[in-house]
């Protein structure tokens, strides 16, 4: 690690793939803390929803920006002091998240409160820009991939274990269609950070995936 690198692990990639509970896991096997940025996003989308405002109605949304009180703690998301953590992962706010967070003004603000959480180091944060923009000078940065086939498998069985069976292919089409809109918008768009290392988990077990990312951080410590 160089001497200017900052102790923080970005691990990013594709809907679906894994990054939270990976990330947690890694979190938990180095004693550091966790960041789940998609849940920061997810809850300015709740908050949009729920004020029923427009993305476009600038004035409305820099207010909504300027009070938004976001806190996460124990892997809970809390918006203004309420835990929101399941209302995020509603089909509504899966749907608009993904304009959310293609706006500039939302990913400018949610930025500077990610760079100020971990500006200390000791945490694993988790995203599409960590290794790109928020954390360019973090000391290890994980570009995780697996198939969209992979990933929809994975999604589905994961549904059916929650009791919501789900149709294979829906959730596949899904996949590609936040896939694409992650990686073709303008305003930092999914893509691997030069210096990261990609790790293709389409075969790997969640095990695996913890170990390898754990090695290879402490190989650089
Ligand atoms: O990881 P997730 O599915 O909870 O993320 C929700 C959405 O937020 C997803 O559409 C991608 C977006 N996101 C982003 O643009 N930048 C991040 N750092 C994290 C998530």
């Amino acid at each position: 690690m160089t001497a200017s690198a900052l102790p923080l692990i970005a691990i990013d990639g594709p809907s679906g793939v894994g990054k939270s509970t990976t990330a947690r896991r890694v979190a938990a096997r180095l004693g550091w803390q966790y960041l789940d940025t998609g849940a920061m996003y997810r809850a300015v989308a709740l908050a949009i929803q729920r004020a029923g405002i427009s993305l476009d109605d600038a004035p409305a949304l820099e207010g909504l920006l300027s009070r938004l009180d976001l806190a996460q703690d124990q892997g809970r998301m809390f918006l203004g002091g309420e835990d929101i953590s399941e209302a995020i992962r509603s089909q509504e706010v899966t749907r608009l998240v993904s304009p959310a967070s293609a706006h500039a003004r939302v990913r400018e603000v949610l930025v500077e409160q990610q760079r100020r959480i971990g500006a200390s180091g000791g945490w694993v944060v988790d995203g599409r820009d960590i290794g790109t923009v928020v954390f360019t000078q973090a000391c290890c940065k994980v570009f995780l991939t697996a198939s969209p086939e992979a990933r929809a498998r994975r999604r589905f069985l994961e549904l059916e274990a929650k009791g919501q069976p789900a149709d294979v292919d829906e959730v596949l089409t899904d996949l590609q269609r936040r896939d694409l809109a992650d990686s073709t918008r303008a305003v930092a768009p999914l893509r691997k950070a030069e210096d990261a290392t990609e790790l293709d988990s389409s075969d790997l077990s969640l095990d695996q995936v913890v170990d390898w990312i754990v090695a290879k951080h402490l190989a650089h410590a």
